[in-house]
């Protein structure tokens, strides 16, 4: 009964959500570790479509534990208004909790976030603008406010008043933005205490003690590989861990623990935000695929950079996450392609590179080097074991593995929970 951590192998939108819902059918705990609701997860049930930022999307299959771990950023706005869009709809949300651990994102938080992006003018990291950088800021910086505190008042409002200090000099004096007003911030959050603070517990002892219990528990990250704060593409990345170690950090559990790191990828590559993507695609190509993948953000409703598959980025993918294996996903996305390309290794001042430079300046002067492949020109969405997968689609996936050396325990089709073909067995 093993504890498996789910991350994402690029630079996020990897299809996590849909993957950690077709796994939480046997999981019987979900949790997110780090992030907040810059995350944007679409999963599809039947006909209907649920879009969650912050809320584990084990959710969605009733009786399952979902954990906000420690390691996670949470609004209480986005999060009641995304408890009430899961009630609209029928969901059974009881059995969610809150680490008592996770820092809150404040309202002074989100408009920094806007002002530091304008301010960074060409320099912008493309940002979600959901607050989510500054408050891990304040949280390094030992100055943030944690969902404990939201279970007393006094507590709450000394470290707000402390925060609105700083924050409204920042804002008014270094930004000349509008600041906040003590007394209406706090009313607000201590609206959000009522109607949350049942929900704060200690979840690390929730997943230890569910671990020891031999339950299966699915760690749900988000964002991805490239967004890393340490082994991203930096600055061009989020503020916290997605990579697999983040999940320890981010949930209390120690690695000894863990018994399998999946990482998800596209059988393409995506990107949203600024920052170097070595195979975008600035051509017709790109936008074919764009259209066929419906690639525009789940959270901010941007389009995605798209491009061919990096076996650079998998490669190193699997090195810093220690990838047991891998869920490709969108290969159905391909389907009426003549050829489909894989990145085998990059050209850089003459030489060839099969590594993931370290520097930003360097991989940014990446030429890719290509291998060329025969489409296969047929519609795979209806396949239901790899074995009927058309040859040049199983030809691709068996490449993919090949230049990776991580074989594929799960390949989707479609958004919906039966276009998923199992390759080896999670669960
Ligand atoms: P996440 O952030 O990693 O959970 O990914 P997103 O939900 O932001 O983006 C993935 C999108 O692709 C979602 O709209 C999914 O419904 C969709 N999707 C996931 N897997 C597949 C697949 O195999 N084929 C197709 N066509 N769509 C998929
Ligand atoms: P999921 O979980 C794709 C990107 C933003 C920006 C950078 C920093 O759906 O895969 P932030 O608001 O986090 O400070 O923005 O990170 N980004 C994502 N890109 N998928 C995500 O989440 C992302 N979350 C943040 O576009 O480039
Ligand atoms: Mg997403």
């Amino acid at each position: 009964m093993p504890a498996v951590v789910l991350i994402g192998a690029q630079w996020g939108d990897e299809g996590k959500g849909k993957i950690t819902d077709y796994l939480a059918e046997k999981a019987e705990y979900v949790v997110r570790y780090q992030g907040g609701n810059n995350a944007g997860h679409t999963v599809k049930v039947d006909e209907q479509e649920f879009k969650l930022h912050l809320i584990p999307s084990g959710i969605l299959y009733p009786g399952k534990t979902c954990i906000i771990g420690n390691g996670v950023v949470v609004d209480p706005a986005v999060l009641l208004e995304e408890l009430s869009y899961l009630a609209a709809r029928n969901i059974d949300t009881s059995g969610l909790r809150i680490s008592a651990n996770a820092h809150l994102i404040m309202p002074y938080h989100k408009r920094l976030d806007a002002v530091e992006e304008d301010r960074r003018g060409e320099h912008k990291i493309g940002t979600t603008k959901r607050g989510i950088g500054p408050a891990y800021m304040d949280k390094a910086s030992r100055s943030g406010i944690r969902m404990i505190s939201l279970l007393d008042g006094a507590e709450f409002k000394e470290k707000l008043a402390q925060n609105l200090e700083e924050k409204n000099y920042l804002l008014e004096r270094v930004y000349e933005a509008e600041g906040f007003d003590l007394e209406a911030v706090y009313a607000e959050y201590m609206g959000y205490a009522e109607r949350i603070s049942h929900l704060i517990t200690d979840t690390s002892l929730l997943i230890n003690e569910a671990i020891l219990a031999k339950r299966d528990v699915l760690f749900e990250g988000a964002q991805g590989t490239l967004l890393d704060v340490d082994h991203g593409t930096y600055p061009f990345v989020t503020s916290s861990h997605p990579t697999a170690g983040g999940a320890c950090m981010g949930a209390g559990v120690g690695p000894t623990r863990i018994d399998q790191v999946i990482g998800v990828c596209k059988a393409y590559t995506t990107r949203v935000g600024e920052g170097p993507f070595p195979t975008e695609l600035d051509d017709e190509m790109g936008e074919e695929i764009r259209k066929s993948g419906a690639e525009f953000g789940t959270t901010t409703g941007r389009p995605r950079r798209c491009g061919w598959f990096d076996a650079v980025i998998l490669r190193y993918a699997a090195r810093v996450n220690g990838l047991s294996s891998v869920a490709l996903t969108k290969l159905d996305v391909l389907d009426n392609l003549d050829t489909v390309k894989i990145c085998t290794g990059y050209k850089y001042q003459g030489e060839t590179i099969t590594e993931f430079p370290h520097s930003l300046k360097y991989l940014s002067q990446c030429q890719p080097i290509y291998e060329e492949l025969p489409g296969w020109k047929q519609d795979t969405s209806s396949a239901r074991t790899f074995d009927q997968l058309p040859d040049n689609a199983k030809n691709y996936v068996r490449r993919l593995e090949e230049l990776t050396g991580v074989k594929a325990s799960i390949v989707a089709i479609g958004p919906k929970r039966d276009q998923t073909i199992p390759v080896i067995d999670i669960f």
